[in-house]
């Protein structure tokens, strides 16, 4: 193997390459920590061209890249390995909002604008960029659309890939395609788009993406409520799109497990609720005319609901800091799981209808196998999408005994859910995590399909190497 001088990629472009320890470590890291690697350096370019640059050097000297955007993911796709044979290519200077068309509610920007910032330029043009998630200070669009992220919107308004209507790409071969469509109708040929979005850095490098933006809400309400088991969140649910309809835009469900670690690892958190309850629901009302009352109308649903027995006891924000307190407690979870220590993560989705026995037979099942493990269970149950989460028993600890029975609790969980007709991999995409799972359930032909894809459009196998596909 002949060494490659990384000093010899410096002078081809603009921007920044760290190689010193203190400089490359938080990208060598991923943000639960669970996975540490080595790289020959971090390039930071400044344009889609300088990424250009870098690729083709890439491409010369075969190093194979892994691109990161906010370095938030959860299932370890932005992490090198340990061979240290890699560049990282962080998108984070990427940093332009190009263009903002509020007649085709269009915005077009650079992939290392933060999910926080792309909202907030939305915003101060009097509209709606509606992705949301807890971790949007941090994240960028270009990380969003390599992982198809989701959130607590897209009951209402879609993931990452619905809310995308154009992408610009670095190639494996260093060339720059130009997808940057603005259109909301093109059956011009294969979609390439597609492809890229969700291919979690293994096809290309996205540079830049046209997003879809919507009228700003005129007023939101949000409800923390109290519910006896999933099986009542669920005819909550219903009860809730029957009378509400695209005005309901989240619903999200967690066990009182999450509440208990909220009050243990986050100082200011607060139950919203005089008692505590197995299981709660947040939902959230965005009315579009202005006058509209958001409370009221979650106040008639859940009159409904508590008379039927589907829900005991419910909060309703009556103003903009009980509706971001209500929030804040949903949105502090995955925090506070993470201070628990390791934790061993499933992302799943299943059809609605099936989540209430899911939940109930894998939780004895988890019981049996691995008693006293604390089942952090929550996520967006309008979406039919769970984190079923695990993190060790409070006591006795013994942390490397837990980390061990991962091989064993990921069989349960996901033999279940595709027993179900669902997805292991909802929306955190399968990254060096799910990899080896999801092929595990795929068919032959399936693989052989994604395998003549991968090879197509990356034939030296150097875009992120061993994530996502085996
Ligand atoms: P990174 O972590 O840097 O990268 C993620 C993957 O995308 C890697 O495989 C990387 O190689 C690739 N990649 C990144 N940028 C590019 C690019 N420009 N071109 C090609 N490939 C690229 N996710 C959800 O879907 N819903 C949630 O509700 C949610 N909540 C979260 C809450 C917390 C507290 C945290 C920490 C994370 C959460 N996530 C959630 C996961 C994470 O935020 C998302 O996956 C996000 O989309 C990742 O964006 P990023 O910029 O940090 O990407
Ligand atoms: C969330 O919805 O908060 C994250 O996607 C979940 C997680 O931490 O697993
Ligand atoms: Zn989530």
């Amino acid at each position: 193997v002949t060494e490659v001088d990384v000093e010899s990629l410096r002078p081809l472009f603009a921007g920044r390459l760290h190689t010193d320890a203190a400089d490359t470590a938080p990208s060598l890291t991923d943000w639960r920590r669970k996975w540490t690697g080595a790289a020959l350096a971090v390039a930071e370019p400044d344009t889609t061209a300088d990424v250009a640059a870098v690729v083709r050097w890439c491409r010369d000297h075969s190093v194979p890249i892994v691109p990161q955007g906010g370095n938030t993911g959860l299932s370890g796709g932005a992490t090198p390995d340990s061979s240290g044979t890699a560049l990282v290519l962080s998108l984070r200077r990427l940093q332009r909002v190009r263009r903002i068309d509020t007649v085709g509610n269009t915005i077009e920007v650079e992939a290392g604008v933060t999910l926080e910032r792309l909202q907030e330029v939305a915003r101060e043009a009097g509209r709606l960029f509606p992705l949301s998630l807890a971790a949007e200070g941090s994240c960028t669009i270009g990380g969003n659309l390599a992982t198809n992220a989701g959130g607590v919107e897209v009951l209402r308004y879609g993931n990452a890939r619905d809310l995308c209507l154009g992408i610009e790409v670095v190639t494996a071969d260093g060339e720059i395609w130009d997808g940057l469509r603005h259109l909301r109708k093109d059956n011009s040929g294969y979609d390439l788009r597609d492809l890229f979005i969700g291919s979690e850095g293994t096809l290309g490098i996205i540079t830049a993406g046209v997003l879809r933006l919507f009228p700003l809400p005129a007023e939101q309400a949000a409800a923390f409520v109290a519910v006896p088991s999933p099986a009542a969140a669920v005819a909550l649910l219903e009860l809730a799109q029957s009378r509400l309809d695209a005005s309901l835009t989240a619903f999200e469900l967690m066990s009182d497990v999450c509440v208990r670690l909220l009050v243990k690892r986050v100082e200011a958190a607060r139950l919203p609720l005089r008692e505590r309850s197995p299981w709660y629901v947040l939902l959230e009302v965005s009315e579009m005319q202005p006058g509209a009352r958001a409370a009221e109308a979650i106040e008639r649903v859940l009159q409904t609901a508590i008379e039927a027995g589907v829900a005991t006891d419910a909060t309703i924000s009556d103003s903009e800091a009980r509706y971001d307190a209500i929030w804040a407690i949903r949105e502090e979870v995955t925090e506070a799981q993470a201070r628990e220590g390791p934790s061993i993560k499933h992302d799943i989705s299943l059809p609605i209808s099936e989540i209430a026995d899911f939940v109930r037979e894998t939780d004895a099942a988890v019981d049996a196998a691995c008693p006293g493990l604390q089942k952090v269970t929550f996520g967006h149950l309008g979406d039919g999408n769970l984190h079923y989460n695990l993190s060790p028993p409070p006591v006795p600890r013994d942390v490397d005994a837990f980390v061990a029975l991962e091989p064993r609790l990921n069989r349960i969980v996901h033999d279940a859910v595709m027993a179900r007709g669902g997805s292991i991999s909802a929306e955190h995409g399968l990254g060096a995590l799910r990899r080896d799972e999801a092929a595990r359930y795929k068919s032959t032909v399936e693989l052989a399909l994604l395998r003549a894809v991968k090879d197509a459009l990356d034939p030296q196998h150097l875009l992120n190497p061993s994530k996502a596909l085996p």
